[in-house]
């Protein structure tokens, strides 16, 4: 099992800390290999605002040798962490231009049989809502698991009930990797996934990235990525939205 961890933390502090407890307990309950990319020594710059990678295609992006070098590395792996200290309640200017160069997986999903964990840090506030942003961030690119691992310090050691969350979290996350069962995608996932194929229906004036990709890897012809069980009630449902987007047009 291959797990890709992305550092947001420009430093090797208490968010390092906690990431090292989770690989620990994962290692204890499976065989995992981690590839771990620190994205302070990446040089990701700040998103320049060009639209290439979402109408021309991500290839077209002025800094696309530094982000594929990433994403490459996570289209191969089966799990993913990402971990975040708490910056003025967001996550870190560091992760949130990797997240900004990964935008047009928002237009063009694709990570459905990826599961990953969050984690995030903070002295006293925001680590949920941080983790919880990441995760839908997740959710939106195709990942088909998300759980979050938020951890306030309120001190500078891990307290005892914040060990226990830790240990249980990483135990639980590689249970669900050693399971190699794909989790049935919410609602929201599903018409989301939905709008996005309705939208890419036609190619666009500026560029036609997305009718490309939806139509080269066939997802245009379902109401959700076929690798993933969906169930009868969400693929008419996801049908109908996709019917009621092209009608709109
Ligand atoms: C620039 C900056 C902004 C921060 N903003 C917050 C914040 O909004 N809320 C909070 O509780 N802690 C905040 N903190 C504290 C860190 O989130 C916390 O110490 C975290 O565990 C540091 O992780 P690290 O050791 O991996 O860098 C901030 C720290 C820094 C350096």
């Amino acid at each position: 099992m291959k797990c890709l961890v992305i550092h947001g933390s420009p430093r090797r502090g208490n968010t390092w800390d906690v990431l090292n407890l989770v690989k620990e307990e994962m290692k204890k309950n499976g065989d995992v290999e981690f590839i771990d990319i620190e994205l302070r020594k990446q040089g990701i710059p700040s998103c320049v605002g060009c639209f290439n990678c979402i109408m021309k295609g991500e290839n077209k992006c002025p800094h696309k040798d530094i982000i594929s070098n990433i994403t490459t590395k996570l289209e191969k792996a089966d799990a993913l962490i990402i971990t975040s200290p708490v910056y003025s309640l967001q996550v870190t200017g560091l992760l949130k231009d990797f997240i900004d160069h990964m935008s047009y997986n928002f237009h063009r999903p694709r990570f459905f049989t990826k599961k990953a964990l969050v984690i995030t840090t903070t002295a006293g506030a925001g680590h949920t809502d941080v983790a919880n942003y990441i995760k839908k961030v997740l959710h939106y690119w195709g990942f088909n698991y998300v759980n979050t691992l938020p951890i306030a310090y309120r001190g500078l050691e891990l307290n005892n009930k914040n060990n226990e969350r830790i240990h249980k979290a990483a135990k639980n996350f590689m249970n669900d990797l050693n399971s190699n069962k794909l989790h049935k995608p919410s609602i929201k996932s599903v018409a989301m996934f939905n709008i996005w194929r309705g939208m890419a229906n036609e190619k666009n004036k500026f560029g036609s990235a997305d009718y490309d990709y939806w139509n080269e890897t066939e997802l245009n012809k379902y109401p959700f990525s076929p690798k993933v069980e969906i169930g009868i009630l969400k693929n008419g449902i996801g049908n109908f939205i996709y019917k009621m987007m092209k009608k709109h047009k």
